[in-house]
């Protein structure tokens, strides 16, 4: 476990324009996170008042370290509040959801009143093969409207929902249907991705051998024509959903019932099987949405991860379908056919508020701003980012050239096992490049030495999140030991495994996994900085760096570098970078060592895999390699 460290911080504020505060859903930050930190119960009992309940709580929270309950007794349905809730309310004929196909005119658009209908027919569908409260079910499919309408139809009864990413291989999709126990596997015959078939389904069939559990397989098909569908396993997804009566009232669920389990996409170890439930996920994805995102009832909601990570789960589904906005999914990649395509998409659909990932943010900006300026951004009014650091240099082409100076930016530090955002800048306060920015109100965080001790400002250490939240997670599927190591490694913190910097203002820099921590000479580096300062130089596009072992120091730290188009990669450049290094972080975290490399071996979610690279370099086994992007 590192301690503390120094970190040099340079600091630029960027103010937004007083109407955005003024216009905001939060008002004044310091005023309503005062007013949280007064009474914490009453504040999250006031956000959980926004929501329809079929009974409301006998306590706001029980917190029996490192167990909590959140909404004790509350009874409701998280379907309840994403559809019944606004087609009540008159919004029946309100647009819920737009896909976008790959393909050019490829859409299809749902009311709310179509998607409560679909979901409702599929849902009394999947009760009549046999699936019950508390079965899990396993969805491995493409983003396509279907795939919420079953998401959404596991959650109305109350049958435990476990994403699989589409891009996991079988031996990853095996050992989480084994370890979810699920019975029914829902999967489409394809997917389409960059304008390729993928086949989903040649997946599954070989997923589910060893795995005993799995009943039924329920089939999209997709391709024209569609596969056969052999084994009496298997049934078609429209069969089914013609099957199921027209309503089908949403199950009464216990708030600490299981609502998804969602398996982490963690650079190390075995995967976690993440529990989250009811009453407490429903009212931390909807408070964030809402609160974080700023989500008016006119928004269009682009959020471009996959329901496959709690991205997803939380901001492409839950959170903007229960603050009842409208929400775009889209099979297309960032950049086929071409880089513009995202920016196309912002501006055929009006979308108001953007959500991506700095990996994505930083190809954009290597293939530069005629791509982006070939289209009209003005719809967008909220832009954000999440997965890793934003670097500084990121976040400076991401305000200009996509927010157009007008945009707040939303750097949101959260994890699967979080539910909801927790650390970023609220819409309205001012920005600090590089930061994420102050835990939000109803979030209690900060940075500690190895015991637990507060770090001054400019001292790096162990970020901890210090009070319990609503949607936090559970439990870790089948692990109790792992489940407490969360909360029992300092000092009855929850420990996110990040190690950050606080400034002199609370505002929090992520620096990187503390695990991906480089000692040299005594001095802990984080990855992440050494890689922003790289960034930083002109020359270099993306940055990935580890730590070896060095007789002397301990470890050295080595870099590797996509270098910007039209650059040459020379040893005059490598000890320029080293230089730029020097200068910007100081000179214990010079790179030893720099290679010039095409590509970055990342996981599927966007994250760099440094434990591959420094395999490589170390010519051992680099482990399990079932989330690496190919
Ligand atoms: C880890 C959690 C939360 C959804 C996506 C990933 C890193 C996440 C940020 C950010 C710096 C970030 C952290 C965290 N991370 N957001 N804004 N700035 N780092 O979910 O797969 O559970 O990963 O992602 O290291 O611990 P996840």
């Amino acid at each position: 476990m590192p301690g503390s460290f120094d970190v040099k911080l340079e600091e630029t504020v960027y103010l937004p324009d007083p109407s955005v505060r003024e216009q905001s859903w939060i008002g004044d930050y310091d005023t309503e996170y005062q007013r949280f930190l007064r009474d914490p119960d009453g504040f999250w009992e006031g956000i959980a008042d926004e929501l329809d309940w079929f009974r409301k709580w006998d306590h706001v929270k029980k917190w029996n370290p490192p167990y909590a309950e959140w909404f004790t007794n509350a009874q409701l349905n998280i379907t309840h509040n994403c559809l019944d809730r606004h087609v009540k309310d008159g919004r029946r004929n309100k647009v819920a959801l737009i896909w976008r196909g790959e393909k050019e005119g490829e859409e299809r658009v749902l009311t709310y009143r179509q998607l409560h209908r679909q979901v409702m027919r599929f849902a009394s569908a999947l009760k009549k093969m046999g699936i019950e409260k508390g079965d899990t079910v396993c969805l491995y499919m493409p983003l396509v409207p279907e795939h919420i309408v079953a998401l959404l139809a596991c959650a109305r009864i109350g049958a435990v929902h476990n994403i699989v990413y589409g891009g996991f291989g079988a031996g990853a999709l095996n050992s989480r249907i084994r370890d979810s126990g699920a019975k029914l596997v829902i999967t489409s015959d394809v997917g389409y991705r960059r304008g390729k078939r993928v086949a989903l389904k040649a997946i599954v069939d070989e997923a589910v051998v060893n795995a005993p559990t799995v009943e039924k397989i329920i089939v999209l098909r997709r391709s024209d024509p569609g596969p056969e569908l052999f084994s009496e396993m298997e049934v078609d997804f429209y069969e089914v959903l013609e099957s199921g009566d027209e309503t089908c009232e949403a199950t009464v669920m216990d708030a600490e019932d299981p609502l998804f389990i969602l398996y982490t996409s963690g650079t190390t170890g075995q995967p976690k099987g993440i529990v989250h439930t009811c009453g407490g996920y429903m009212v931390g994805a909807y408070y964030t949405t809402k609160y974080v995102f700023d989500m008016k009832e006119k928004d269009v909601h682009w959020c471009t991860a996959d329901p496959g990570w709690i991205t997803g789960h939380s901001y492409i589904v839950y959170g903007p379908l229960s603050v009842g906005a409208t929400v775009l999914i889209t099979e297309t990649v960032p950049d086929y056919p071409d880089p513009g395509i995202f920016w196309r998409i912002i501006e055929d659909f009006g979308v108001t508020i953007f959500y991506t990932a700095p990996t994505a943010i930083r190809m954009f900006m290597r293939v530069g701003e005629e791509w982006p300026d070939k289209y009209n951004l003005d719809s967008l009014r909220v832009i954000g980012s999440v997965g890793e650091p934003l670097n500084p240099e990121a976040f400076e082409w991401y305000y200009r050239v996509i927010g157009k100076n007008r945009c707040p930016i939303l750097d949101t530090w959260w994890q699967t096992e979080t539910g909801m955002h927790m650390i970023t800048t609220m819409v309205g306060e001012p920005m600090k490049p590089g930061f994420a920015g102050r835990p939000i109100p109803g979030v209690v965080a900060d940075v500690v030495d190895a015991k637990g001790n507060p770090v001054e400002p400019g001292t790096g250490g162990l970020l901890v999140i210090k009070e319990p939240w609503p949607s936090q997670m559970r439990a870790v599927n089948n692990d109790d030991a792992r489940y407490r190591a969360y909360w029992e490694t300092i000092n009855g913190y929850y420990t996110a495994g990040d190690l950050a910097v606080k400034d002199e203002d609370g505002y929090i820099m992520i620096l990187g996994r503390s695990d991906d921590i480089i000692i040299v000479s005594g001095h802990n580096i984080g990855t992440a900085e050494v890689e922003s300062a790289l960034v930083s130089h002109e020359a270099v596009a993306e940055a990935a760096v580890v730590g070896l072992p060095d007789p002397v120091k301990g470890q050295m730290v080595k870099a590797f570098v996509i270098l910007v188009d039209g650059h040459t990669p020379t040893e005059k450049l490598k000890s320029d970078l080293i230089y730029h290094v020097r200068m910007g972080i100081g000179p214990i975290a010079m790179p030893s060592a720099i290679d010039f490399v095409e590509s970055l071996p990342k996981t599927r979610s966007g994250k760099i895999m440094r434990r591959v690279l420094k395999a490589q370099e170390l010519g051992m086994d680099p482990g399990d390699l079932s989330t690496l992007e190919e």
